[in-house]
């Protein structure tokens, strides 16, 4: 080994996701089996860094884990230790900078680097780390799959089976009584689960952040089915969805999180509208949480593994800093400085939105 790392911590970071267990696995065992690293287990992402909520993990902490959805350890998607909401009563929040009390508490283990394992929150939190000398090699996580740097995130592939199971069932009642359904799915900013989930089951109308709609041609398309015998249609519509010059649909604000936006509500909006424009009954099924728990996909539990053993292999090699990714079939690694904050979006041309219109899709354009 170039430097003689022999502690590390992992952490998760961020929503959950189907392959956390699985990643925590491969960092666990490879370390203890190739590279003779101890492993520490930070409770729930950041705020364990801050109150010091730490455990030794071992051979059989990590065994048994790869099909186990959530996470061992905990998460967090509301803690940033450079922001770090105290509520003061009566509802109002302070915000204090505590890393100085996180680099304490690293130090005071004697942890050498950190694997966080997250999305573009945990990795923004993570650059602000490096910035202070921790060494930090993140692994990407997210259902969303829009971590910029990387081809695909694990959880990715269990969510769009969650989807598309989903509207499969949706497809066959809404076929029996000649509705309209629209499924909502997760994503953010982000149309790659409606997007994936919705070719998988033929979805008629795709509706993508991406790819602003226009509500009547979305109605045009569902009434033309209806006219030549088809007389239902199945919607897949992102959370993040909106209406040409329109807003996304907003279902809260969470003051105390970095990233205070949760979307949602926008397949109750377009159920009201189509219904209204076209007369066909229309109704929506919101999947929500469903789509990021239970046990990993196969696909998820291989690409877990490959991340959580490179962390660990790239760390040992010395790595400082990295992001590791898959870019097409490869796992690698990349500046993981360089790649928080920012979100990977489907780009109208991808291949995969031109395989849809072509057999097909509406995207309500
Ligand atoms: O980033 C994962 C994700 O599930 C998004 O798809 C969704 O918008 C958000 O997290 C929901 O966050 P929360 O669990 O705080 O409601």
């Amino acid at each position: 080994m170039p430097k003689s790392v022999r502690r590390v911590g992992v952490l998760t970071g961020g929503g959950d996701c189907p392959g956390l267990n699985a990643v925590i696995r491969a960092v666990v065992k490879s370390a203890i089996h190739r590279y003779e690293l101890e492993v520490w287990g930070i409770e729930d992402g950041f705020q364990g860094l801050i109150e010091n909520r730490m455990h030794l993990l071992d051979w059989s902490a990590a065994s048994n884990i790869l099909t186990l959805g959530g996470t061992i350890l905990g998460s967090n998607n509301k803690c940033d230790p450079t922001r770090w909401a105290v509520r003061k009563g009566k509802g109002e929040v302070e915000f204090q900078d505590v890393t100085d009390r996180c680099i304490d508490h690293i130090h005071a283990r004697g942890l050498e680097a950190l694997i966080v394992i997250g999305g573009d929150g945990t990795m923004t939190v993570a650059s602000k780390f490096v910035q202070r000398g921790i060494n930090c090699i993140g692994v990407p996580k997210t259902i969303d799959n829009d971590l910029w740097g990387t081809d695909i995130t694990f959880g990715f592939e269990s969510a769009v089976a969650v989807g598309t199971d989903a509207l499969d069932r949706i497809h066959t009642t809404a076929a029996s009584h000649h509705r309209v359904m629209i499924v909502e799915l997760m994503g953010r900013n982000a149309g790659w689960i409606a997007l994936h989930a919705g070719l998988a089951s033929g979805a008629d109308v795709v509706l993508i952040p991406e790819i602003p709609y226009d509500i009547d041609k979305v109605c045009e398309y569902v009434a033309w089915r209806s006219q030549r015998g088809k007389r239902f249609s199945l919607i897949a519509a992102s959370e993040g969805a909106k209406a040409v010059g329109g807003q996304q649909v907003v279902a809260k604000i969470d003051p105390t999180s970095p990233d205070p936006v949760r979307l949602g509500g926008i397949a109750a909006v377009l159920a009201k509208q189509i219904e209204d424009k076209t007369g066909i009954e229309t109704r929506f099924t919101v999947l929500g949480h469903v789509q990021r728990g239970g046990t990993p996909v196969a696909a998820d539990r291989v690409l877990a593994t490959q991340f959580g053993h490179a962390a660990v292999q790239k760390l040992s090699q010395g790595a400082e800093a990295r992001l590791v990714v898959k870019k097409g079939c490869t796992i690698t690694d990349c500046d993981l400085t360089e790649c928080a904050g920012k979100q990977r979006l489907i780009d109208p041309g991808h291949p995969l939105i031109e395989a849809a219109r072509d057999v097909g899709t509406s995207f309500g354009e």
